[in-house]
């Protein structure tokens, strides 16, 4: 999958990540002077809240997509507060750590989850903050069921022969472990289920196509990439009950150790 995202889609359809990212922020406390990093800020709807908990602090919003560090720059011209970079997250390099690490509906998009919780670590100062919200065991698993039943058909089968999901919805007790190894006291982790609901089956098809399935439609031809992505949406419009993606959000509470590891 390229780091690449259409920012434009995403900035009109990302309504349920925005809202999970402003009740998430609702947990945390602030003193509203801190230094934080926006780890996948995407196109920075939920970066625009966290600065409201931030008057007087700072942000530098990260991501891998040159389109989301784009849109997300546009958003915040001329706040002095903001401070733009793109980078990988597994190889994420910062000038000064920070007070805290902020992050929302991100993580599970990279698997390595050792590797990147090292790197945090690195770009925290002792003591400092991870607050992370992302897909967990068991998300969409709905939406996979349906995904799987359409890329096994024609004319979508040929081109997922050699098809890996390499995405990660990790559980409470294996990313305590991985915060553990990586220079972290997990203080909480645990996951909660949020069903969201679609009012069509042609928005939901949109949805699908610009983010939960942007993978699978990437190896798809431009012909194929519409019908795909609407023939999963009819696949769970098909299913018992309302149109809903089943997602399971995982959410971190943890501290950089005090002392080196
Ligand atoms: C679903 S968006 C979330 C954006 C925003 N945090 C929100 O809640 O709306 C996921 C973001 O993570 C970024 N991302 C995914 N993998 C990344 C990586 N390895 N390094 C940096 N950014 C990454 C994507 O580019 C995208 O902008």
């Amino acid at each position: 999958m390229t780091m690449e995202w259409n920012a434009s889609s995403y900035e009109i359809l990302a309504n349920p990540m925005t809202r999970w990212g402003e009740e998430f922020l609702a947990k945390l406390d602030f003193r509203g002077d801190e230094s934080v990093i926006d780890a996948g800020c995407g196109t920075g709807r939920v970066t625009e809240k966290l600065l409201e908990r931030l008057p007087r602090g700072k942000v530098l919003a990260v991501d891998g997509s040159h389109a989301m560090v784009e849109a997300a720059k546009e958003r915040f011209a001329g706040d002095e507060r903001v401070s733009f970079s793109r980078q990988n997250l597994l190889e994420l390099e910062v000038e000064e750590p920070a007070d805290i690490i902020f992050s929302t509906a991100t993580f599970h998009w990279i698997p390595a989850h050792e590797k990147l919780f090292e790197r945090l670590a690195a770009a925290l100062k002792p003591g400092g903050i991870l607050a992370a919200q992302c897909g967990g065991e068991g998300n969409i698993s709905r939406v996979n069921e349906a995904t799987g039943k359409v890329m096994g058909r024609d004319p979508f089968a040929p081109h997922f022969e050699n098809w890996m999901d390499d995405k990660l919805y990790a559980g409470a007790g294996a990313t305590e472990e991985r915060l553990r190894k990586a220079g972290f006291e997990p203080e909480r982790v645990w996951l909660h289920e949020e069903p969201t609901e679609f009012d069509s089956v042609e928005t939901l098809a949109s949805y699908l196509g610009a983010i939960i399935l942007r993978g699978h439609v990437e190896v798809l031809p431009e012909e194929k990439k519409e019908p795909f992505a609407l023939a999963v949406a009819e696949e769970m419009a098909a299913m018992d009950g309302p149109l809903f993606a089943d997602y399971v959000r995982l959410n971190i509470m943890a501290r950089r150790n005090m002392l080196p590891r």
